[in-house]
């Protein structure tokens, strides 16, 4: 019997097996708002058999967009879709849905990917805002300078994430992550390279990650009991001097004491000289490493694209569940094919019954949807 289709339990949360559609920005909003592409989007993650869906990196401000075309969650209309959208995915599948809350900081008032500046700094009036920070230092000269948040801003900050964390339960999700990874505003003010503060957030390795605590606190103070929140960190800057592994861990077990669900381990996008030789796996080690140091789920991600590659990390102990970003864009039924590849079931909607891949008849068994 596989690993990969094994249950996990997230805090509360069961999912159906360990294949986690890791978050991905569409860049397909207008003031934070869901668009069609959302609901084709989620849909498909809806029926792709997944054990859990995250979508992506949902602004907790305006100005903690990554582009002026990000997700957000910063106003009730933004709920009020959000829930009647989730309302919708559930009459066609049971996969929880879970929203990464996030802010982007320093790295905030970007193009598109596709935009003229290709994801790229842009100060255009109509398009980009000021930025905030740690501390006065940008991702790359050619930003303008962040302002560093007061004492009092970074109070109102953690609020901000506590009142998004109410209205993505509110909404319908299951379970949130704090985007805690990639360089954005958690991440600048836990390296070291990105905060030279010198009050209680800054300086020592415990007033750096002081933010990262106490948002999680937050969000947990106000959430039900034992919702599950999953923390995503970068595990390293990929730069010397920087955020490291050691210090990842050190933050995991911190987490793990406060209650936390799962660390979702990614690496880098803090620094403009990161030097990360990629190659498939490249992030598993240090997954494997934070893994050994805690007692919850790990999820493993970083170009894992074969079924029998990700239930050879689950079997060696590497990592409790993965994530897949790319793998579901290019092939939406990557679940149902590592179902079929590793001779396991999964559970799909009745209106595909009749389907059956490769000659098989046992590896579906289907779910009830609610279509009048
Ligand atoms: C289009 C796209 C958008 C992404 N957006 C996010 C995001 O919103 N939040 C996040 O933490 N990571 C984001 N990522 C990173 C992915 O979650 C994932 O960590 C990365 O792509 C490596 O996994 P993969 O090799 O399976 O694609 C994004 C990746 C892609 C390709």
């Amino acid at each position: 019997m596989s690993l990969l289709f094994q249950p996990i339990q997230f805090g509360r949360l069961k999912l159906d097996n360990r294949i986690i559609i890791a978050p991905m920005c569409q860049y397909s909003s207008k003031n934070g708002e869901l668009s069609f592409w959302h609901e084709q989007q989620w849909a498909s993650y809806a029926l792709s058999g997944a054990g859990l869906c995250i979508v992506e990196a949902t602004a907790i401000r305006p100005e903690g967009r990554i582009s002026y075309a990000d997700l957000g969650i910063w106003n009730d209309k933004h709920c009020e879709q959000i829930k009647t959208l989730l309302t919708k995915i559930k009459t066609i599948s049971p996969t929880p849905f879970a929203i990464q809350l996030a802010h982007a900081g320093r790295k905030a008032s970007c193009d598109t990917p596709w935009g003229a500046k290709k994801g790229q700094y842009q100060p255009d009036e109509s398009k980009g805002w000021q930025t905030l920070g740690p501390s006065e230092i940008p991702f790359q000269n050619s930003d303008n300078l962040p302002i560093a948040l007061s004492i009092s801003e970074i109070k109102e900050l953690i609020d901000d994430f506590a009142v998004a964390a109410q209205r993505s339960v509110e909404a319908g999700f299951e379970l949130i992550e704090l985007h805690v990874a990639h360089g954005y505003l958690l991440h600048q003010f836990l390296s070291p390279l990105s905060n030279n503060r010198n009050d209680e957030y800054g300086g020592s390795f415990e007033n750096r990650m002081k933010l990262t605590l106490e948002v999680f606190e937050a969000v947990k103070k106000v959430i039900p009991d034992n919702f599950p929140i999953g923390v995503r960190i970068s595990a390293t800057d990929w730069v010397q001097g920087g955020w490291d592994l050691e210090s990842s861990i050190k933050l995991s077990k911190a987490l793990e004491k406060l209650g936390v669900a799962y660390i979702h381990v990614s690496t880098g996008g803090l620094h403009i000289e990161q030097k990360i030789e990629v190659f498939p796996e490249y992030q598993i080690p240090f997954a494997q490493e934070i893994k050994k140091s805690i007692n919850i789920p790990v999820i493993a991600v970083g170009l894992i694209t074969e079924p029998q590659q990700a239930e050879r990390i689950l079997q060696a102990q590497q990592a409790d569940a993965i994530g897949i970003a790319r793998g579901i864009l290019y092939d939406p039924r990557w679940p149902w094919h590592a179902a079929a590849e590793l001779n396991e079931t999964i559970a799909i909607a009745p209106q595909y019954f009749r389907f059956q891949p490769r000659g098989s008849n046992h590896l579906f068994k289907t779910y009830p949807t609610k279509i009048d």
